[in-house]
């Protein structure tokens, strides 16, 4: 197959995997290792991006990119998943989630600075454009595990969103999480897998693209 044809049929073959685990009896981790999450990384952060992250972003991570990743190995999401099921069973599927997955990456995007509290983040140019940036090294990731033979679920979060999260893996609370993303190994044995609810939602090509001129 060209390389080409490959792309295509990676970016085809990409589709959301809800793998829900049992809490109470997890899965093993299949083996997928810390290095193998890392080189996709290091290709993943090849994606375009416009802006610089402001200087407040360059801390501790110091990369000027807008996004920033947070790795948790199969072993730091099953000490997760039992500190959050005793303190937080309001967690959910997140929980079932954290019982199944062999990585999960905390996607966060870089917002301007912004004075007004109340805001997330302000409806800029350049935020939308940090934002795009970040979204593209996201699917990145998802596309290269897609390859590599992994189950990817990009989740807005729920529980992982808030400061309770953020604050035990030392997250900067200036930054904004763009995406949990899950990654599964593709047996998963008799564990529930659903799919995006809006997986058949596309239409055509012709409802979203138009040639103009
Ligand atoms: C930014 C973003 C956030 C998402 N958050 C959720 C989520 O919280 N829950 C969910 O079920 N799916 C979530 N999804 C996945 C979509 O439901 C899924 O991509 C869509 O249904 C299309 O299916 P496909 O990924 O298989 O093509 C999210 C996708 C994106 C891009």
């Amino acid at each position: 197959m060209s390389d080409e044809n490959k792309i295509a049929e990676v970016i085809r073959q990409r589709q959301t995997s809800k793998v829900l685990g049992d809490i109470d009896q997890p899965l093993l981790p299949s083996g997928l290792g810390k290095d193998e999450i890392d080189a996709w990384l290091q290709t993943a952060g090849n994606a375009p991006f416009h802006h610089q992250a402001e200087r407040l972003h360059r801390e501790k991570l110091t990369s000027q990119v807008p996004w920033r990743m947070y790795k948790l190995d199969a072993k730091t999401c099953r000490d997760l998943l039992s500190q959050l099921s005793k303190s937080a069973p309001e967690a959910g599927k997140i929980l079932n989630m954290l019982a199944a997955c062999d990585a999960l990456i905390l996607a966060t995007w870089t917002p301007d600075q912004c004075a007004d509290d109340q805001l997330m983040f302000e409806g800029t140019e350049r935020n939308m454009e940090h934002i795009a940036a970040a979204s593209a090294a996201v699917q990145n990731l998802m596309l290269l595990a897609t390859n590599a033979g992994y189950r990817t679920y990009w989740s807005s979060g729920g529980i992982l969103r808030t400061p309770q999260i953020f604050s035990r893996f030392e997250i900067p609370d200036c930054e904004i999480l763009l995406g949990a993303i899950f990654i599964y190994p593709n047996d998963v044995g008799t564990s529930e897998i659903k799919e995006g609810k809006l997986k058949d939602a596309r239409g055509a090509i012709d409802d979203w693209s138009r040639w103009v001129g």
